[in-house]
């Protein structure tokens, strides 16, 4: 398939993009590299053994997105441009909603323009708010904690408008649990600008000593370990749910969301215990306090995406800790020199 990735660049985009090349369909990138750089795809072009077409734009661009479609006759789009750090749509609501909700209407004019309506879009776990029960599966009650999140459930709510008003869209929401991990050459991951967020990289980073040591931020949840407990997904296999679902777009009608998750959860120091081990030295914790808006416990029922995609996570916890501890050791600055 004649397939443009928006945010081909990224850290899930750049893994995305790898094996849709293995699997011989025929990749273009669109990334203004706000939060990346074109080091990662030349790294993909080299492990795949072919070449990418990427162009630098932006989707908040109307008219270069016009003239890409109508020129190149896309057949298929996934879509992960976009802001993904939550403090920071806290700080720019404005911002967030810019780049994600008009940047997403853009795409979905020019893709109807262009009559190419098929695309599977990155949301987020995020959109179940504080779950109410554990595993969640995708009839659970939608809800927005910020900005990024409100993003989002927007840009859900658009899909499923625009393909209640017109037929033959094929739109698959996938709703991302907790990326982590690497491919397992090492050469591409996550490489976040500025301090992380997130457990892992920050985990990771610990451990090669950019911080002196990560604070394990709340031990009085209602969990077994009293830690926060969250579903991790190895980044791979979350690629490979992409080209499933890029390939059964079709049995999608209209839009329809679906989970991608292990359907297991993993507790903060369960999470510091793989790193150690796949790190094969210690590596310095601090309890803490919770982190406000925080969730307890989060995890996903994948049984749809096994039905719908037929795709299941193959990749434990010990290899996404191993996956991502090669790339950290081998780049420690990411993809900065
Ligand atoms: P990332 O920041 O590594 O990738 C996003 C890419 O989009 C970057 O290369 C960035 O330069 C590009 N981009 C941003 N705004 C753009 C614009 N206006 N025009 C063109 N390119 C633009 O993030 P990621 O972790 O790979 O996430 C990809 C998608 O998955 C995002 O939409 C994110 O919200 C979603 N998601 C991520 C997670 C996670 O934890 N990583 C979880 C759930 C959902
Ligand atoms: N945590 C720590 N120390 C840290 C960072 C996190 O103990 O330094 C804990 C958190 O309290 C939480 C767990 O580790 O219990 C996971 O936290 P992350 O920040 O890695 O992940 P979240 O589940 O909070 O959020 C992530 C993305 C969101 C997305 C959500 C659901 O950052 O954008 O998953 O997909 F919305």
């Amino acid at each position: 398939m004649r397939v443009l990735v928006t945010g081909g660049a990224g850290y899930i985009g750049s893994h995305t993009v790898l094996e849709l090349l293995k699997a011989g369909h025929e990749v273009t990138s669109l990334d203004n590299y706000s939060n990346s750089s074109p080091e990662s795809l030349r790294r993909v072009c080299e492990l795949a053994g072919k070449p990418v077409k990427a162009w630098e734009g932006d989707v908040r661009f109307q008219a270069f997105l016009r003239d890409l479609f109508m020129g190149n006759r896309y057949e298929a789009v996934v879509h992960f441009a976009g802001l993904k750090a939550v403090g920071e749509s806290v700080a720019m609501p404005l911002h967030y909603f810019e780049n994600n909700i008009c940047g997403t209407n853009n795409l979905l004019a020019a893709m109807q323009l262009s009559d190419c309506r098929r695309l599977v879009f990155s949301s987020s776990a995020t959109v179940y708010g504080v779950p109410r029960k554990n595993p969640v599966d995708e009839s659970h009650p939608l809800s927005a904690a910020n900005p990024y999140g409100r993003s989002k459930l927007v840009i859900e709510d658009i899909c499923r408008d625009l393909a209640a008003s017109e037929p033959g869209w094929n739109i698959a929401l996938l709703r991302y649990f907790n990326p982590v991990g690497a491919h397992e050459s090492g050469r591409i991951g996550e490489d976040p600008r500025g301090v992380p967020n997130n457990l892992m990289p920050y985990v990771m980073q610990t451990a090669v000593g950019r911080h002196p040591f990560v604070k394990v931020m709340g031990t009085d949840y209602n969990t077994p370990d009293g830690t926060g407990v969250r579903d991790y997904i190895h980044v791979v296999d979350l690629a490979l749910a992409h080209v499933a679902a890029l390939e059964r777009l079709s049995d999608f009608r209209g839009a329809e969301a679906v989970n991608i998750g292990t359907g297991k959860g993993a507790s903060v120091r369960e999470v510091i215990a793989a790193a150690v081990k796949a790190v094969g030295k210690p590596i310095p914790s601090q309890d803490s306090t919770r982190r406000a808006g925080d969730a307890p416990a989060v995890w996903a029922d994948p049984a749809l995406a096994h039905r719908k995609l037929g795709w299941k996570a193959a990749r434990d916890l010990d290899a996404m800790c191993a996956d991502h501890w090669r790339w950290q050791k081998g780049n420690p600055e990411g993809y900065r020199p």
